[in-house]
């Protein structure tokens, strides 16, 4: 009998991706999105790759009745938590929305998990949490000082979850920091398709190269950075999905929580990435460098061992993969989902 999770956001970068992973480690899923960055095509794509049919709801989670019936209907064994928002930019312009879509639908969603008795979670979180005074590589047991809405809408769910195990050791509960996920499933039916403005460096590159952009704005050369460009540590996104079913199929046997960078344990600077990305597409990027952008820091990078410590889990695909899927994605997709 196939395990049930929920898997919110499942629509989205990261969990469209790690829904492909849960079906292939034999899961039944079910998705609930709010398609408000994603599309219900994703969803049709996964299906494609999985060759499985996968039950999704469209739905807020703030949406207490909603998410009940979700788990009259499912007996779940555990919920995959990717549903949010995660633009640092528009937080700083509009905290209440990141504050009501990160922080109180988490809370719904776990007081609905509590009701129905399923205390098994995974949880979405950023490296922001760590902030400008972290130092590098950052550790998971480092005092977390967010220095953005986001990272602190961020810090505020992992605080819950820590008073949650607290105050009722029977959760299960992961806490997954992300770093900087790229690239694409290796069919080029899944990738990075931002709806509104794109921000990050990835999909800047791509639409450089495909001729959607004239040139890729440099964010800063004059970080104290072996290049004076940006550093940060860049991960595939099969292996960051990879993480999460691992991290779920530890909760089958361990309460408590647990805390995990997901990372590569290394950092490539922005010119590092733009090179990689040239050399495998063959294509060359034009670029500028622009003034830092606001909140933006130097550099930072995970320090993965306890992942591969506890999980067994380390990030493996090279950056040159990175590029190379992402790439894929872009030209078989040149409009994204449309
Ligand atoms: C990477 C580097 C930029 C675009 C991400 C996510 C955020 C959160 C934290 C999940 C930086 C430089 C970028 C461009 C550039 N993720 N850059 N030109 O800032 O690390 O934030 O991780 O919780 O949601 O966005 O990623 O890809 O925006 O920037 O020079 O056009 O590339 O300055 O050094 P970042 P990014």
């Amino acid at each position: 009998m196939r395990q049930k999770i929920l898997v919110t956001g499942g629509a989205g970068y990261i969990g469209s991706h790690t829904c492909v992973e849960l079906l292939a480690a034999d899961y039944d899923i079910v998705v609930v999105d709010n398609f408000s960055n994603s599309k219900p095509a994703v969803l049709d794509r996964v299906a494609q790759i999985a060759g499985r049919a996968i039950v999704w709801h469209e739905g807020d989670l703030r949406n207490r009745s909603l998410l009940r019936q979700l788990f009259d209907r499912h007996h779940f064994a555990g919920v995959l938590h990717c549903a949010g928002v995660k633009a640092i930019a528009e937080a700083q312009r509009l905290p209440l929305k990141y504050y009501q879509h990160n922080l109180e639908a988490s809370l719904t969603l776990l007081d609905v998990m509590a009701e129905r008795g399923v205390q098994r979670l995974v949880f979405s979180s950023s490296a922001t949490v760590y902030g400008e005074a972290a130092r590098v590589p950052y550790r998971e047991e480092a005092p977390l000082a967010p220095n953005t809405v986001y990272g602190r809408s961020k810090m505020m769910v992992e605080d819950v979850l820590h008073d949650l195990v607290q105050a009722d050791p029977a959760w299960h509960i992961a806490i997954l920091r992300y770093f900087n996920p790229v690239g694409a499933h290796p069919s080029g039916l899944i990738g990075e398709d931002p709806s509104g403005p794109i921000n990050n460096l990835m999909p800047h590159i791509c639409q450089v190269a495909i001729g959607k952009q004239a040139e890729l704005s440099i964010f800063g050369h004059d970080y104290p950075t072996p290049d004076g460009t940006g550093v940060r540590d860049y991960l595939h996104v099969m292996d960051m999905a990879a993480g999460h079913v691992k991290a779920l199929q530890y909760l089958s046997g361990e309460s408590g929580l647990l805390t995990l960078n997901l990372g590569m344990g290394r950092g490539h600077s922005v010119l590092e990435v733009l090179r990689a990305f040239e050399q495998v597409c063959g294509i060359r990027i034009p670029s500028r460098y622009v003034p830092r952008r606001a909140g933006d820091l130097a550099c930072y990078y995970a320090d993965a061992c306890r992942a591969a410590d506890v999980l067994g889990w380390r990030a493996k695909r090279s950056l040159f993969e990175m590029c190379a899927d992402a790439w894929r994605w872009q030209v078989q997709n040149p409009n994204g989902y449309e």
